[in-house]
């Protein structure tokens, strides 16, 4: 019980974070293209702040959760059985988070930068940039659901 709600839990603010993951570079690529209005420049970096915040609070949630699922059995392995214990694949997972949380800082420094009045990559490169966190994301959810080794 425990341990599925802690799951869900886990879920729905992976689903939350992911969706600023996947949204903040969408903003830059705007930003990049928006030339000589500065209203809506504006706008753009206010959104982007926003989201990036709470992109933030997301991950802060699903780590909360997802470390009871990782490690909770030594607390209380009634309610979080081990999942994990003597595998690799829980490990290999939170390397891609690593590197998902690292584009997603990088992004919000991108933003940052942009708000400074620096300047953006291309919007061409953005888009490309946009991509990587798919295959990162896609990694880490065959890892957990495919447990490989
Ligand atoms: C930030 C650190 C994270 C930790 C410590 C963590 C840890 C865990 C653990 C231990 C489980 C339970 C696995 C099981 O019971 O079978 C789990 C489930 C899951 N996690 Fe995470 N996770 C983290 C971040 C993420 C991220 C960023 C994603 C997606 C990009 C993700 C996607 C999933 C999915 C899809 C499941 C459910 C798998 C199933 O069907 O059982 N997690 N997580």
């Amino acid at each position: 019980m425990a341990y599925t709600w802690t799951k869900s839990l886990h879920l729905l603010f992976v689903i939350a974070w992911m969706a600023a993951v996947f949204y903040l570079p969408r903003i830059l690529v705007n930003l990049a293209e928006v030339g000589e209005q500065p209203a809506v420049r504006e706008r753009l970096l206010l959104m982007g702040r926003r989201l990036y915040r709470f992109g933030h609070v997301m991950f802060g949630l699903l780590f909360a959760l997802g470390l009871p699922l990782w490690l909770g059995w030594r607390v209380n392995p009634a309610w979080w059985p081990p999942v994990a214990v003597g595998t690799g694949w829980l490990h290999a997972k939170l390397v891609l988070v690593a590197l998902l949380f690292a584009y997603y800082i990088y992004t919000a420094r991108l933003l940052r930068r942009a708000g400074e009045g620096g300047a953006l990559p291309s919007s061409k490169a953005l888009r490309w940039f946009n991509e990587l966190p798919i295959f990162l994301a896609l990694g880490a959810i065959w890892l957990v659901i495919a447990k490989p080794f």
